[in-house]
């Protein structure tokens, strides 16, 4: 991003804990002066799947690993009902730092824009080298228009696993989130049903 400095990610040969190590000082784009930390991925190198999410919220603002707030837990309820073990995935976002804007004492989330998730790609492309995974699945529209192509529908290709030039094939699927937004409780019964069944389908596509 023009006028700030490049992620300093290292060479080749860092594991993924030198990776988190260098991303805490990360200043790639101007949302890391608001955000309280990095949010680097959580997982093994060697991990069979990479789910990719937006960026960090509130919670994981706070503590530090992805998908540990309300998202989190839908993610981990519906992973455990489509027979997928997180402990053995490793879960990331295309932008590494929380944007938000306020109002009254909320922190309210805002949508990064292309330069900020230009800018954080090299941590992705980097943590996609060192874990090495049989697919790649995005979790909402903001993940798969930066992973796969800008348009990308969700609604339309969702669940399919595509070749990709990033190596591994790669799905898109509903963020979580969308599934915590839903009108009424048999809309958001439906939206989550349709959340298992993408993971279960790309799940049983590339193979546990
Ligand atoms: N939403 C995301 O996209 N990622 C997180 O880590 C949490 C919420």
């Amino acid at each position: 991003m023009e006028g700030f400095p490049p992620a300093p990610v290292p060479s080749n040969g860092a594991s993924l804990d030198d990776l988190r190590t260098a991303a805490a000082g990360c200043q790639a784009c101007d949302l890391w002066e608001r955000a309280t930390q990095t949010v680097f991925g959580e997982g093994k190198a060697g991990a069979w799947l990479m789910l990719v999410g937006e960026q960090p919220g509130d919670k994981e603002d706070l503590s530090g690993a992805p998908f540990v707030g309300p998202a989190g837990e839908m993610l981990d309820q519906a992973l455990a009902e489509a027979g997928i073990d997180r402990r053995l995935v490793y879960v990331t976002n295309v932008v590494k730092h929380f944007k938000w804007k306020p109002r009254g004492k909320r922190r309210i989330h805002q949508k990064p824009n292309a330069a900020e998730q230009r800018a954080c790609r090299p941590w992705l492309d980097a943590e996609l080298a060192r874990v090495r995974p049989r697919a790649v699945v995005c979790l909402g529209a903001t993940a798969a228009q930066s992973l796969i192509s800008r348009d990308f529908r969700v609604t339309q290709q969702r669940g399919e696993v595509l070749p990709s030039p990033l190596g591994p094939p790669i799905a898109a699927t509903v963020h979580p989130s969308s599934i915590l937004r839903a009108p009424d409780a048999e809309a958001r019964r439906t939206a989550y049903a349709g959340f298992v069944t993408d993971l279960r389908r790309i799940a049983d596509t590339v193979g546990r």
